[in-house]
C-alpha cells in the first residue's frame, strides 16, 4: 500500500549500540543533504530510527513503501541509494539485506 503522505519514507538506525560506531550519523547527513539539495523534503522523509535489532550489519536504511533494507551503508553510498531507489525505483542491489546478510 503507497504511503500516504510520503513517496518514500526512509529510517536510519541512528539510537542501537553498533550502528553508530559504524558511521549510521553521516549516512543519515548525507541522506537528508541530498534530499534536501533537490528540493525533495515533502516528498521524501529521512527519519532517525532506535535499534532494528539486526546489529552488527550497520550502518541498516529501511525503506518504505518497499519494504526494503540495506545493510553497511556508507555516506558514499547515499547518493546512488538516492539517485537509483528513491527516485528511480530501482534498489541498489549490492547493498541489499535479506535479514541474515547481503544478498549480493
Ligand atoms: S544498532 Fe542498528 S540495528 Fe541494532
Amino acid at each position: 500500500m503507497p504511503n500516504p503522505v510520503f513517496q518514500k519514507h526512509v529510517f536510519v538506525c541512528v539510537t542501537g549500540k553498533t550502528c553508530p560506531g559504524q558511521g549510521s550519523e553521516e549516512v543519515l547527513a548525507a541522506l537528508r543533504k541530498e534530499i534536501a539539495s533537490l528540493g525533495l523534503k515533502k516528498q521524501i522523509r529521512i527519519n532517525k530510527a532506535g535499534c532494528f535489532d539486526h546489529c552488527g550489519n550497520g550502518p541498516l536504511v529501511i525503506v518504505y513503501p518497499d519494504q526494503i533494507w540495506y545493510a553497511q551503508v556508507q555516506a558514499s553510498d547515499c547518493k546512488e541509494i538516492v539517485q537509483s531507489h528513491l527516485l528511480g525505483d530501482r534498489p541498489v542491489e549490492r547493498l541489499l539485506y535479506d535479514g541474515r546478510g547481503k544478498i549480493v
